[in-house]
């Protein structure tokens, strides 16, 4: 895909995933990683209403060097797409149920919510690292995020939320999607006895579809 085609598709992904309620107000940010640097939702704007034409672009150094001025959350974009080479877009969201796990967790845990159901390992896999929590914008995140995200693809943020990468931006907003159901069966669940999958089938999820 182009500059053009990913601005478009950053556009309308993140118009979806407001509309569904995945993001509210001007919680939120997307970056996607481009052949000469990366593409930013900017700071402020709402996930809703982004303007193809406006939305940030960073240099390799991550400078920016074109759109409005990007997210304060750069650092933790940085933190995972460094960590993880073979990402092509990470999303943060302030999803209510991923959020709400991450308030209940504790920080340095590595499962905070259980692997109840297929897509949710498949799409997000073994590890969500809870990080300890950081103001939003805070550059002290980054070393921590990076260290989580090199075995991990998916992060939560104590107290604020989910931060989700993935090969493609499609891939990121489905991991982020499967991410909120997969805590919200965990919240709905809890105490209940749920069944999980035992780690047999977990690893046969991760051995067919990696
Ligand atoms: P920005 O508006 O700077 O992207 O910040 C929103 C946010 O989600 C903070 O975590």
């Amino acid at each position: 895909m182009d500059e053009q085609a990913l601005r478009d598709q950053l556009a309308l992904l993140g118009a979806s995933l407001f509309q569904r309620g995945y993001s509210v107000g001007t919680a939120g940010n997307i970056s996607v990683r481009l052949p000469d640097g990366y593409l930013m939702t900017p700071t402020n704007s709402c996930l809703g209403r982004l303007d193809p034409a406006r939305i940030s672009k960073l240099a390799p150094d991550w400078s920016h060097v074109g759109g409005d001025r990007p997210s304060k959350e750069v650092f933790m974009h940085r933190a995972m797409l460094t960590a993880r080479p073979d990402a092509g877009a990470v999303v943060h969201l302030h999803s209510t149920h991923a959020t709400a796990i991450g308030c209940l967790a504790e920080p340095g845990e590595t499962a905070p919510i259980p692997p109840l159901t297929p897509y949710f390992v498949m799409r997000v896999g073994r590890a969500l690292p809870v990080i300890r929590y950081y103001r939003p914008g805070d550059a002290a995140m980054e070393a921590d995020i990076h260290d989580a995200a090199k075995g991990a693809k998916a992060v939560l943020l104590a107290n604020h939320g989910p931060v989700v990468s993935g090969r493609t931006l499609e891939d990121a907003v489905h991991a982020a999607e499967e991410l909120e159901e997969a805590a919200r069966l965990a919240l709905l669940l809890r105490g209940a006895g749920a069944r999980s999958l035992t780690p047999a089938q977990v690893d046969d999820l991760l051995a067919t579809f990696g």
